[in-house]
């Protein structure tokens, strides 16, 4: 046990996903989400291992060393990936905590799945951790871990983070397992949350599920003290000051721009979830057209959706309404050659990104529900130039943020929606970039290594001593 890893970061899926190109050949590729996004560059920079699945069924590989970090993969068999990926994690957790915008399923096998794969999850930690070493456990999937890592080894010191919103008690309370997900989160030392108010919610949860004490936001545990803060993750904006910088992307932003036409460009970069309010704002452009307020030549919305989820039946639902619906205003209101939505379901490099952020106009970010949302805070990372405005929901986290900057929006309320793409759409160059720059100055301060050197310097270091109990 005195060899291992210093610094292991534990996370459903390893940062690169195996696929097989049109050659056949199969390679490593940059796995989706904000997550990797996240802690990719930390990774690369802190020498440790990251556990974590290859995004196949059934693929039992020996660990590995790729893009510059050290990969111990996690096998998962198919019916695993069904109960505890697609199931519990996907159908369960995922639509719950983001405010049920989806109904969520309870399945005793899902559950069971769930404890199953993340307690392989926590024997790998605690065979690859080095004595006191650090372990950071990430995201809604692997909630249970801390609590198993404890049990298995009590030397470490334990970190968590969750990328989603955490739900108030009133969702909560629906959970069949309720009381184990809070007891599992509890093994860590510190609880990370994007928001205060997702910390608060966890916090009153503790005091009211298993009548723990409490101080402020440190909850007394199993003789222990369990830290909930918050730590609004960001974006590696070194990274895209790179990109940008490059005259092959440059080249690129010239040619999408002549692609489009002289129309005012609208771009939307998600995940194809339910939760990211895509059908909301094609609705509202498609109806600028319906109303006249716009006319076909003078916008095109390009949607770029990645492929997620693709066996989770609520995924493959909206991914039939948005077809419809791209099919539907390309047929009323598009021409041989210049449809006015572009939709493309794939996945792009991040050169090929930054290209598109710097050809849009309007940046549309219109989630139900986001933890953070780093496409916004990308957009605004890469807008040097202090053009284009961001179109951003009220309930993403990145607004507590950005909202001076950005043109706020309820996703829910269509007319509101269509009058601020409208808005956004016509604001002059000055206040394009008054906004940007507003914008800008928080990106900049808070990046992703100043919020990962938050969070690790928290979980090494507590900042502050326990106060007075506020529970008794
Ligand atoms: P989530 O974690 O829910 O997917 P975020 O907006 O926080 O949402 O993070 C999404 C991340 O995935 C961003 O870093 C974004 O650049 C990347 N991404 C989104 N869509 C694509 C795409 N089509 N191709 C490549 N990367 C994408
Ligand atoms: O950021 C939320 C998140 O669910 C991450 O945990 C995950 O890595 C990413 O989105 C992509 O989701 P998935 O791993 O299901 O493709």
């Amino acid at each position: 046990m005195s060899r291992g890893s210093e610094f292991v970061v534990v996370a459903n899926r390893l940062p690169v996903d195996r696929t097989v190109g049109a050659d056949g050949v199969p390679r490593w590729r940059r796995s989706p989400g904000g997550l990797v996004s996240a802690i990719a560059p930390v990774m690369r920079r802190r020498k440790g291992t990251w556990i974590g699945w290859t995004g196949a069924p059934d693929e039992e590989l020996e660990p590995f060393e790729e893009d510059g970090m050290e990969l111990y993969p996690i096998a998962q068999s198919a019916r695993e990936v069904e109960l505890y990926y697609e199931g519990f994690s996907n159908a369960t957790l995922w639509p719950l905590y983001h405010d049920v915008v989806a109904p969520p399923v309870y399945d005793r096998s899902m559950w069971d799945a769930y404890v199953r794969v993340n307690r392989r999850f926590a024997e790998a930690a605690a065979k690859v951790a080095a004595r006191d070493g650090l372990v950071w456990v990430q995201d809604y999937q692997l909630q249970l871990v801390p609590r198993m890592l404890r049990e298995l080894r009590p030397d470490l010191r334990i970190g968590f983070f969750l990328h989603i919103p955490f739900p108030p008690l009133e969702l909560f309370w629906q959970l069949p397992w309720r009381r184990q997900i809070l007891e599992g989160l509890l093994g860590a030392d510190l609880v990370g949350f994007q928001l205060p108010g997702a910390a608060a919610n966890f916090v009153r949860l503790c005091r009211r599920l298993l009548e723990a004490r409490y101080v402020k936001q440190d909850v007394f545990w199993d003789d222990r003290v369990v830290r909930a803060r918050a730590f609004p993750i960001s974006v590696d904006v070194g990274e895209l000051n790179d990109l940008v910088g490059r005259s092959d992307v440059q080249e690129r932003v010239q040619e999408i721009r002549a692609d489009l036409g002289d129309a005012t460009v609208l771009l939307g970069v998600d995940r194809l979830d339910y939760t990211k309010g895509i059908t909301q704002r094609l609705q509202a452009f498609g109806e600028l057209f319906d109303d006249g307020r716009l006319k076909p030549g003078q916008a095109v919305f390009v949607q770029i959706a990645t492929p997620s989820r693709e066996r989770v039946e609520q995924y493959q639902l909206l991914r039939e309404e948005i077809e419809q619906q791209v099919g539907r205003i390309n047929g009323e209101y598009g021409e041989i050659g210049f449809p006015v939505v572009h939709y493309l379901h794939s996945s792009y490099d991040r050169a090929e990104l930054t290209a598109l952020y710097l050809a849009a106009d309007v940046m549309v970010v219109t989630p139900l529900r986001d933890g953070m949302n780093l496409v916004a805070k990308e957009y605004v990372a890469c807008r040097k130039d202090l053009r284009g405005t961001l179109v951003l929901s009220e309930f993403t986290g990145a607004a507590a943020e950005l909202k001076r900057g950005a043109f706020q929006v309820n996703p829910y309320d269509i007319d509101g929606l269509k009058s601020t793409l409208m808005d956004a759409l016509e604001a002059e160059p000055a206040e394009q970039a008054r906004r940007m720059r507003t914008m800008r100055r928080r990106v900049i301060e808070n990046d992703v290594d100043r919020w990962a050197h938050a969070f690790l310097s928290e979980l090494e270091n507590p900042a502050a001593r326990p106060g007075r109990d506020e529970s008794e």
